[in-house]
């Protein structure tokens, strides 16, 4: 081992891979995997490889209304709701091969103590009030209610089934007072106004440290949409918000007073602790309870551990960019956002998604129906990273069949043949190389590099397309030294084409690796590796129950395969689709959409 890998192993950079956590009020559709969970994973796999220490938290949102009223409605209680769901994202996440460190729950009591720790620490501290407001109460319940529980008729549009926070019909933010007789969405029932004690987050307070982050720090590698945000915010001035609210379900309050007995501490607040109560988690579980430290605690100079990423989508960014970064500076010395790159949305069929109309793709159903590394390079190639994008199923097909399996498949799958069955199986030995292979290694060389650029500042679309790019580069190459011709009169000169073939594949492997695992793995074993050498993955003995971790041994680097090493029986990489699958699934679409 040489002194700089001596060097790296002591101090690896260190990378907290942070993603949003899912309200687990149904499965995971399209979009949160294109626009979040598979870009994270992408991200922590490419961290990973280039030899990071890396861990990617998260974990099942079990609070708040979207949970109560899933299951006030089905008439079961919010833990059954946790119970059936949680599982199936965990499904999902495990059969992509997303893997996370940790996939939790805010349902721990972990989670409880971690979050009732820093809101003591912030009421100690003064970043935490008490406020007396005036909150929506139905006598015939004999209940305060959240907003979104309450009906009535919009301000703006006279839309009359306006909710309590926000009109669907005119878009705007509402409270439940605005609203013309409001009563409750559940029953009917009329809606009074009482006066109701809760607590608050003093934004106002931490604003100016707030800003002194935000201004001293190179923001230049924010997307724009992270950034517009997060200025529109800070410019309209911050103020306290209720962290509390009246309801059964949530967190309790940490604090001796009968009056907040029935109160719990308001979703929000304690999700976004989850990334701290997670990386706490995981270190327990493996028996190394400071390990946390390492992504969080700030030296004693103030000094960042390493880099912390936030992957989530454009309606959380202020809770990223503002509302925890606050908690933290609050609490004190803990690490803050490095980077939060936030995704637009994921349109269907040119349609926006909507879960009530049940216009959406559920993974569940298509997991069933297509390779994980067919939907992970799909939802890559349309991922929302800079504007609303969109999946459409007849583009499906035709970029799966166009590119995946008729660019990058083809290109393996023609050179793995051909050499397994003409070479006796083995990598042949180059001659002298000419200045067309020369060309296309030196391309390789380069699009290694700034493939590794893209992906270190997360752009992950931009940087699959230059794969593909490469491996088009590599079939033109063939196309025009036709090595299966050649090798007819001169088995030397096709068996050099070949071997630089090889090569180019050999790194595509690797570039493709964060987007295309199970295919990079299986590329591995045809080109002769074994488990260990490369990309290939061994699981580290994790327990089931959320940990889905896996220690890659991927290699980021452009490595030779040697001449003469025994290749493995080569199979197909990606299936090729039937045309008339995009109608199939169109036409399913359409009949389970509700109006
Ligand atoms: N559950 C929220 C949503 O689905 C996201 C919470 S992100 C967290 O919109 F950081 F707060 F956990
Ligand atoms: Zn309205």
């Amino acid at each position: 081992m040489t002194a700089e890998n001596n060097q790296e192993k002591k101090e690896k950079e260190r990378i907290l891979v942070s993603v949003a956590w899912p309200y687990v009020n149904g499965p995971f559709h399209a979009g949160h995997i294109s626009g979040v969970y598979l870009p994270a994973d992408i991200f922590a796999r490419f961290q990973r490889a280039r030899g990071r220490d890396v861990i990617m938290v998260s974990g099942s949102d079990c609070h708040g209304t979207p949970i109560t009223i899933r299951a006030e409605q089905e008439g079961v209680t919010p833990v059954d709701i946790v119970n059936r769901y949680h599982p199936q994202i965990l499904a999902t996440l495990d059969k992509l091969g997303i893997e996370f460190d940790l996939f939790t729950k805010t349902l721990t009591d972990n989670h409880y103590a971690v979050t009732q720790d820093i809101f003591l620490k912030l009421l100690e501290k003064g970043f935490i009030y008490k406020e007396i407001m005036t909150g929506s109460y139905s006598e015939a319940q004999g209940r305060f209610l959240p907003d979104r529980y309450v009906e009535g008729v919009c301000p703006f549009c006279s839309n009359p089934k306006a909710r309590g926070d926000q009109c669907d019909v005119c878009g705007n933010q509402l409270d439940p007072i605005q609203l013309g007789n409001p009563h409750s969405r559940e029953d009917g029932s009329p809606i009074t106004f009482r006066e109701t004690e809760h607590y608050f987050l003093d934004l106002g307070k931490l604003q100016p440290d707030l800003q002194a982050w935000i201004d001293s720090q190179d923001r230049s590698y924010w997307r724009d949409n992270t950034v517009a945000y997060t200025k529109n915010w800070l410019e309209r001035g911050l103020h306290g918000r209720a962290i509390t609210r009246d309801l059964e379900w949530g967190v309790p309050v940490p604090v001796d007073d009968p009056a907040f007995k029935d109160k719990r501490i308001y979703v929000w607040f304690d999700a976004v602790i989850g990334y701290l109560s997670a990386s706490k988690e995981l270190a327990n579980r493996l028996g190394k309870p400071d390990y946390w430290e390492r992504w969080w605690k700030l030296d004693e100079n103030g000094k960042s551990p390493g880099r912390s990423y936030y992957f989530l989508a454009k309606d959380n960014i202020t809770f990223h960019t503002i509302i925890w970064p606050a908690m933290l500076l609050g609490y004190g010395g803990l690490d803050l956002p490095y980077d939060v790159p936030a995704a637009e949305f994921l349109n269907l069929e040119g349609e926006k998604m909507s879960t009530s109309q049940n216009w959406a793709l559920w993974m569940p159903a298509i997991q069933e129906r297509y390779q994980p590394d067919q939907l992970r390079y799909y939802l890559t190639a349309v991922a929302p990273e800079t504007r609303d994008s969109n999946w459409a199923w007849t583009d499906f097909v035709s970029r799966i069949n166009n590119e995946l399996v008729g660019t990058y498949g083809n290109l393996v799958n023609r050179v793995l043949t051909n050499v397994y069955k003409n070479y006796d199986g083995t990598v042949p030995t180059p001659g002298p190389l000419d200045a067309s292979d020369q060309a296309l290694l030196a391309g390789r060389d380069e699009a290694f590099d700034r493939i590794t650029e893209m992906l270190e500042g997360v752009h992950l679309r931009d940087a699959l397309k230059e794969a593909l790019v490469l491996a088009s580069a590599a079939n033109k190459y063939l196309d025009e030294k036709a090595p299966w011709k050649v090798i007819k009169t001169d088995r030397a000169a096709a068996g050099t084409t070949f071997w630089v073939a090889l090569q180019v594949i050999n790194t595509l492997k690797v570039l493709t690796y964060p987007f295309l695992p199970f295919a990079a793995e299986r590329l591995h074993g045809f080109l002769g590796f074994e488990a260990g050498d490369g990309v290939s993955e061994s699981y580290s003995g994790q327990e089931k129950d959320g940990v889905l971790a896996v220690r890659p041994t991927a290699q980021w680097a452009v490595e030779e395969v040697p001449a003469g090493q025994k290749l493995n029986q080569p199979q197909i990489l990606f299936n090729k689709l039937d045309e008339k699958v995009a109608e199939e699934e169109k036409q399913r679409l359409l009949d389970s959409r509700k109006s």
